[in-house]
């Protein structure tokens, strides 16, 4: 190696962060030159104003072993760019077509679900992503017809599941709580964004981990003490009252009801509804480690969690879920 070769390597080392090929997502061309390591050197791969098609995002996310790297500074602005995207689509998620534009939707969310996991206590990006999610909520409260489609293409996009998971439930949840009809549209909404946050906690250990089967040690307890850690999170940033924030604190419990301070309970069914979605949503998704399995296994498989407490709930969740998958 040259020693100007070995010079720009060490440059590189220190000014490159990697990318998630997600993240090129509704971009028109490159902005930026993106590189990959190839013999311990980085080179160029793709070009700034390299049209962004259908098929090189799809190369590019069938290459799974090509890591992509930018510098630090506009992966920055990458990142602005991507948020403005989900600024943008948010405001205008009723015009058009409904299908395209929420999987659009969808999609930004999850890449700013990531932003928010990889940096938690940055306001503008929690706040962005609370917004997105009341906005999506009324846009799903209007269309609930898009729902079985829009999760059919949403899956299509493979995000890593970390970042899949709470927008899969809460896409379940917003279902059944409005089939349901034992809700209003302020409490649905409510539980919504509930769900959809309950899982940040998950940021305290790195993506990579969670493509792992157990966890071990220290990782283990901190993916345990998640549910807290996403209380203490949220606590004051976003406005979810404590009733709500004490939902996502017990949101894997199996007797999880919120018991106010005269010993009632609160939101009974709205949390054992909320951990049902999230084990649903988990088993008919797959993990890394483990494969996907049908609805109709994952009814069976929870229906012990809720039937003999709820069992008119548990009859709502299998009529919902029998028309969500008719077709
Ligand atoms: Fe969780």
């Amino acid at each position: 190696m040259t020693a100007i070769e070995l010079l720009e390597k060490s440059y590189l080392h220190f000014n490159l962060s990697k990318i998630h090929t997600r993240e090129l997502f509704y971009l028109e061309q490159i902005p930026f030159p993106l590189f990959s390591l190839k013999d311990d050197l980085f080179h160029v791969v793709l070009y700034p104003h390299t049209p962004v098609t259908k098929e090189l995002l799809k190369g590019l996310l069938e290459k799974t072993e090509l890591a992509l790297y930018i510098d630090k500074d506009n992966h920055i602005k990458l990142k602005a760019t991507q948020q403005d995207n989900l600024r943008k689509i948010s405001r205008s998620l009723s015009i058009g077509e409904p299908v395209s534009r929420g999987r659009k939707q969808l999609n930004l969310m999850t890449l700013n679900m990531m932003y928010m996991y990889e940096d938690p206590t940055n306001d503008e990006t929690l706040n962005l992503q609370y917004q997105a999610t009341k906005n999506l909520s009324s846009f799903l409260l209007e269309n609930q017809e898009v729902l079985p489609k829009l999760f059919s293409e949403y899956i299509k996009s493979n995000h890593h599941y970390i970042y899949a998971q709470p927008i899969v439930s809460s896409l379940f949840l917003i279902g059944v709580l409005k089939y349901s009809h034992r809700f209003s549209n302020k409490e649905i909404e409510t539980l919504f964004i509930t769900s959809l946050f309950k899982d940040i906690g998950m940021s305290a250990l790195s993506e990579e981990k969670y493509n792992k089967k157990e966890l071990k040690g220290k990782d283990k307890d901190l993916l345990a003490s998640h549910p807290q850690l996403s209380a203490n999170i949220l606590a004051g940033r976003i406005p979810l009252g404590p009733s709500y924030l004490k939902i996502i604190e017990r949101h894997h419990d199996k007797n999880n009801e919120s018991v106010d301070e005269k010993g009632g309970v609160l939101f009974g069914v709205e949390t054992h509804l909320i951990r049902i979605m999230d084990i649903i949503a988990a088993m008919i998704t797959g993990r890394p480690y483990c494969p996907p399995c049908n609805i109709f296994e994952a009814l069976e498989l929870t229906k012990n969690q809720i039937s003999d407490q709820y069992p008119q709930e548990f009859k709502t969740i299998v009529n919902y879920f029998r028309s969500f998958f008719k077709g």
